[in-house]
């Protein structure tokens, strides 16, 4: 007979091989948290509504050229009006922490003068409609959107702005520390100092010189500082804190002892002025000697609350930089990743999985960090519109199964990783980027508000039910 007949012949049936014993199907630890990640700019919408200030974005996304498709935050996914359903539909595929911000703007709308009731009253009831869904909330202080008023007098360039804030975080943490027990201070430091005053493609839109820039990073790790002393005077029993990242990620070329040795000395090298500067409680040398005349004006006592202990440290995690051993004064070299090295839609978002298990296992190893969180992880892509009710993400299903995979490998050599945050909860606002660039497992129609769960929320919600990669 011709071997085309075989294909009628019974199908065998394929025993799963043993698995070793920490391997991908065995579940997470019992008290690893699954969640997902959203912002306030980003989602809320609202921009002028409920006494809201004006905020940086606001006001940078109305400037020709600074946003793709002149795109605003105006409304964006409308969460201000719809959280309810949104928290309905977040329970419903049985997720139960969310990371969001508190938009400053809505809560001292001139930066530094009046607290506004009316904003103090939305959050209010969004922490009731998340308690009704039983959802925990984990909040961050400062997700971008400054107002304005801060903005026009330097904002991040200022001290003023540190001194602002340090209000504002106990503003916050005051009014809301019988509803929150997890705070994290400030989101990706990097984008709203650098990005903003450096490269300007991030609100303000500024170009600054490096001393400039580097002033900001000090006062947004000044900031970070006040946070969590608001944090521990005001927070209550049970409150935590900790500054979420995105700190440059280093991956081996190989696993050998060289390569790990050279990429986790890029990693300490690249990381020097953020976490670096808050563990250590000064500016390492390495760092001073390379900055030179740019290094930042510290004032007496900034160090003491900048590296104060933390609960916790959120990283968020997107993409690597390969790097091995190398024969030169540094001792390594970081590799230029060739053009057609596969990536999600944003250019800058390059595949690389394995940065979910070198950052937490890096950071935890040379700052000594005792738990971390994965604030954020996930991917961008322009996804095709839903059809009969569905939108088959599978290149999202692939990017999470990808990073679960080596955080649990993290996870099984014992590296202190409690949890991680998949961004977004629902497509939204991606700055400069607008609404093209789609990071939601959730679907939203701008047209209709419509919300879907894509593929990839049907998928992780599977994987947080089961606490195990599927
Ligand atoms: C990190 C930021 O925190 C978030 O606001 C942004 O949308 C995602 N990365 C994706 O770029």
């Amino acid at each position: 007979s011709s071997p085309l007949s075989s294909t009628t012949a019974p199908s065998p049936l394929f025993p799963l091989s043993p698995l070793p014993a920490f391997g991908y199907a065995s579940p997470f630890p019992g008290t690893f948290v699954f969640g997902v990640s959203a912002s306030a700019p980003q989602i809320e919408g609202a921009a002028f509504e409920g006494g809201k200030g004006e905020s940086n974005w606001d006001r940078f996304s109305r400037q020709p050229g600074a946003v793709h498709g002149g795109d605003t935050l105006d409304v964006a996914v409308d969460h201000y009006h719809r959280f309810d359903e949104d928290f309905a539909l977040m329970a419903s595929l049985g997720l139960k922490d969310y990371r969001m911000s508190i938009a400053w703007p809505r809560i001292i709308p001139d930066g530094t003068g009046a607290v506004n009731e009316a904003g103090i009253d939305f959050y209010r009831r969004l922490f009731a409609s998340m308690r009704k869904h039983g959802i925990r909330p984990w909040v961050t202080l400062f997700h971008w959107d400054l107002p304005m008023a801060l903005e026009e007098r330097g904002g991040w360039t200022s001290r003023e702005t540190v001194d602002a804030f340090a209000r504002y975080a106990e503003v916050v943490v005051k009014t809301f520390s019988d509803e929150v027990k997890h705070w994290i201070t400030l989101n990706e430091i990097r984008c709203f100092t650098m990005l903003a005053y450096g490269y300007g493609t991030k609100a303000p839109g500024r170009r600054e010189p490096e001393a400039v820039v580097n002033q900001t990073y000090h006062h947004a790790i000044v900031a970070h500082g006040h946070a969590v002393r608001a944090v521990r005077q005001h927070g209550g029993p049970g409150a935590q804190v900790g500054l979420t990242d995105n700190c440059d990620v280093s991956v081996p070329v190989s696993e050998s002892p060289e390569d790990i040795a050279a990429a986790t000395a890029w990693f300490r090298d690249r990381n020097a002025h953020i976490l670096g500067a808050i563990h250590a409680g000064h500016y390492p040398e390495s760092y001073l000697k390379r900055v030179g005349d740019a290094a930042p004006k510290v004032l007496p006592g900034d160090f003491d609350l900048i590296s104060q202990p933390t609960d916790f440290l959120g990283l968020n995690i997107y993409t690597g930089h390969y790097v091995r051993a190398a024969d030169n004064a540094q001792g390594y070299e970081q590799l230029a990743l060739p053009k057609n090295y596969p990536r999600a839609d944003p250019p800058w978002l390059h595949l690389v999985p394995q940065s979910m298990y070198w950052a937490p296992r890096m950071a935890a190893q040379l700052y000594g960090h005792r738990s971390i969180y994965i604030t954020e992880n996930g991917c961008g892509y322009d996804d095709e519109p839903v059809t009969d009710g569905e939108c088959h993400d599978l290149h999202r299903r692939d990017f999470v199964r990808g990073h679960l995979r080596e955080l649990h490998r993290a996870i099984g050599d014992g590296v202190p990783v409690n949890g991680y945050f998949l961004w977004s909860f629902i497509d939204n606002f991606e700055w400069e980027d607008g609404y093209q660039r789609r990071f939601g497992i959730v679907h939203c129609d701008y047209g209709t508000q419509v919300r879907t769960p894509k593929l990839s929320a049907r998928y992780y919600a599977r994987i947080v039910q089961e606490r195990r990669i599927l």
